[in-house]
């Protein structure tokens, strides 16, 4: 039994909360928002983030940061764009032997940094472990098996982590490529937008196909640039996550996607949902691949729907209609670019 903390009582945080309960664990979860903290205490739910699903009263749910003071392990169930600001915020209560667990999927805008480097700057010596995979937070508290992967620069911690959390329905994975893990969850969302916009249109299965394969492809590119390993996009983090995100309604920046193809602006499609992590990623993707000199056709064509006021219509046929060519693995550009 370790005792474990989780930053953030949203679908995510709450989910594993429930699950590291069941694997019999001592658990807190700290939020910022007391409302958030008394709508769990007063009902025994969120109906806002998990509806239907009951938090065990063993879960201590509170807004003192000092809770977290005696923890082996700390995952972070933030949004991307609040994570710096809430680690800045608790660090002076966290012990330099806590393990912190990045759960958050995205680039910080403006730096372009990964989630577990801004983790990793705000809690400099400690070790960091990525979590990541398809893994739809109203599922995982539901107990439905679920496959993710776990990857740190420092194996020990990894493992520990996959010891302390797996379970019969939560299957952990080892991978240590953590750059590819974390590019992989992050870009998937931009895929998955672009995957509601389609379904928005009302086109066919082949287009959604099409997207899903391409999508990869763009993902593993820019992955491969940034320094990821290409077999790490054929995993849990890369198609297994792409394909869980741009097929459910579970999927907030899928949900956000449907919205604009039928005709919403994107700032009110934002707005309507809530999270939509794709919506920012698609910003940074597209601004990293304009650095890296990466071609992301995809992103490209998202990025101009989303900030610069081309319609949605118009996408499929810029995309389909780009000059023909050879269909390449993606070990192919990464022997271009070795070769560079
Ligand atoms: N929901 C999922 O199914 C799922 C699955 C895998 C990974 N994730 C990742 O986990 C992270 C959290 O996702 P989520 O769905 O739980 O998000 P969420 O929108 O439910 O928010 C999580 C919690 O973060 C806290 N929070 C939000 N804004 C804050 C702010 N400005 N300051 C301080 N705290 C704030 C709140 O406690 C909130 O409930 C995301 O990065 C997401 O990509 C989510």
């Amino acid at each position: 039994m370790a005792n474990i903390g989780i930053l953030g009582s949203g679908g995510f945080g709450l989910a594993l909360a429930i699950h590291c309960v069941d694997n019999g664990h001592n658990v807190c979860v700290w939020s910022k928002f007391r409302d958030e903290v008394d709508t769990i205490k007063r009902t025994g739910q969120l109906a806002s983030k998990l509806a239907g699903v009951n938090i065990p009263k063993e879960i201590n749910v509170t807004t003192d940061k000092n809770t977290l003071k005696n923890c082996e392990v700390v995952l972070v169930g933030i949004p991307s764009s609040f994570v710096r600001d809430v680690c800045m915020e608790v660090k002076d209560c966290i012990s330099k032997d806590t393990i912190i667990v990045s759960l958050a999927k995205g680039f910080e805008e403006g730096s372009y940094k990964r989630m577990s480097e801004v983790v990793g700057e705000c809690f400099p010596k400690n070790k960091i472990v990525v979590l990541t995979g398809p893994s739809h937070a109203e599922e995982v508290a539901r107990k439905i098996p679920t496959t993710v992967v776990c990857a740190s620069d420092d194996g020990n911690s990894a493992l520990k982590v996959q010891k302390l959390l797996s379970s019969g329905n939560f299957r952990i994975y080892v991978n240590d490529d953590v750059i590819g893990c974390e590019v992989g969850g992050s870009l998937k969302n931009i895929i998955a937008l672009a995957a509601g916009v389609c379904d928005g249109l009302e086109l066919g299965d082949n287009t959604k196909a099409a997207l899903m394969t391409r999508g990869i492809s763009e993902i593993s590119r820019l992955g491969i640039a940034m320094g990821a390993k290409v077999e790490t996009f054929a995993g849990l983090s890369g198609i297994g996550d792409l394909i869980v995100t741009c097929t459910s309604m579970h999927s907030r920046n899928r949900r956000a996607g449907i919205l604009i193809g039928k005709g919403t602006s994107p700032a009110d499609a934002v707005r309507q949902i809530g999270t939509v992590e794709g919506y920012i990623c698609t910003k940074n993707a597209y601004e990293i691949s304009q650095k890296l000199g990466v071609e992301m056709p995809i992103t490209e064509q998202l990025y101009n729907v989303l900030y610069k006021g081309s319609p949605a219509s118009g996408t499929i046929s810029n995309l389909m209609t780009r000059p023909v060519s050879k269909e390449k693995h993606e070990s192919a550009y990464l022997s271009y670019i070795n070769k560079k």
